[in-house]
């Protein structure tokens, strides 16, 4: 399987984070829930060097909950300030302020040892295209945030907005671009919709990701679409193109639309909150 990307688009971004973060105090980088690992790009290490770091979990209210806890012991382990969130609800960001202030209470300290008041946290939120960054911003800075230098044409200076007296963030994300190390990464990537599906072969997709529910998730499978007998993955999308009604001429089954129905079904969380990954184990 070949993985298409976009090098020219990834070098401007690259450079783009390697000149904004020169700017900033703490990187507060978003993963997927669904899958920590394979939406977290390892490079940002060595950008971030040196900078404190906070880990949301973004989409969380779409992540099997028992696993999301697990990461978040994973991720704090490995020394990173982490919360699980739902960047859609003002209510599911709440606390990433105190957690802001938490990270970086070594710049607070530092700064009032120096006699320096007022000057605020600056933060930049990053992360790989789809895994919530302009909600988060949104639902984060809210209508309140004073924008400064905000006219475009104006300032050409940087945007930041004023969260509070302690807390300043770019306006403008740091994006990232997943790495794909291995296949499986672009596999759970596709499934989760943070890249294109037309990248990847979609029959390929699903038979990754019927292994894989038939592995961690069999009841949902089962629940979901009435079948009875869980071996063979064509035969299940068979089964889900009957159940579904995913019919062609003379009442065959249309396994691509049923594939097309697994996918649709596993991103609305028809069959429940489900990950895609766990610590312990990153197959998929
Ligand atoms: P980006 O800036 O990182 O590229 O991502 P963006 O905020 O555009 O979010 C991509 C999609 O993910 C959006 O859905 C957004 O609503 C959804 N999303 C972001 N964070 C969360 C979260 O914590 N929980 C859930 N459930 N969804 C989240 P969309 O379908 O593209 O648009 P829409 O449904 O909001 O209209």
């Amino acid at each position: 399987m070949i993985i298409q990307w976009y090098p020219g688009h990834m070098t401007k971004a690259r450079r783009m984070m390697q000149e904004n973060i020169k700017l900033i105090d703490i990187v507060v980088e978003l993963v997927d829930a669904r899958l920590p690992y394979s939406s977290k790009n390892p490079d940002i290490d060595a950008l971030a060097n040196g900078k404190y770091r906070i880990l949301l979990m973004a989409k969380a209210d779409m992540a099997d909950p028992a696993v999301t806890a697990a990461w978040e012991k994973w991720y704090k382990d490995k020394g990173f300030y982490v919360m699980a969130v739902n960047a859609r609800s003002k209510s599911g960001i709440r606390g990433v302020n105190q957690l802001i202030m938490e990270a970086s209470k070594e710049k607070i300290e530092r700064d009032r040892r120096r006699g320096i008041k007022n000057r605020p946290v600056r933060a930049m939120i990053t992360g790989i295209p789809n895994v919530g960054k302009s909600t988060f911003i949104n639902s984060f800075a809210g209508k309140a945030a004073a924008k400064t230098g905000n006219k475009p044409g104006v300032t050409r200076g940087k945007q930041w907005i004023r969260l509070n007296q302690q807390v300043e963030m770019l306006d403008t994300p740091g994006l990232l671009w997943p790495k794909f190390e291995d296949q499986s990464i672009g596999l759970k990537l596709a499934v989760s919709g943070s890249i294109n599906d037309d990248i990847l072969d979609s029959r390929e997709i699903c038979h990754h990701l019927i292994t894989y529910l038939q592995r961690k998730y069999p009841q949902a499978l089962a629940g979901r679409y009435h079948i009875e007998e869980l071996e063979d993955t064509e035969k299940i999308l068979e089964a889900i193109a009957l159940e579904r009604g995913a019919l062609k001429s003379g009442a065959a089954a249309d396994i691509d639309r049923a594939c097309s129905l697994l996918i649709d079904d596993f991103r609305n969380l028809r069959m429940g909150r489900l990950s895609l990954e766990e610590p312990d184990d990153l197959v998929f």
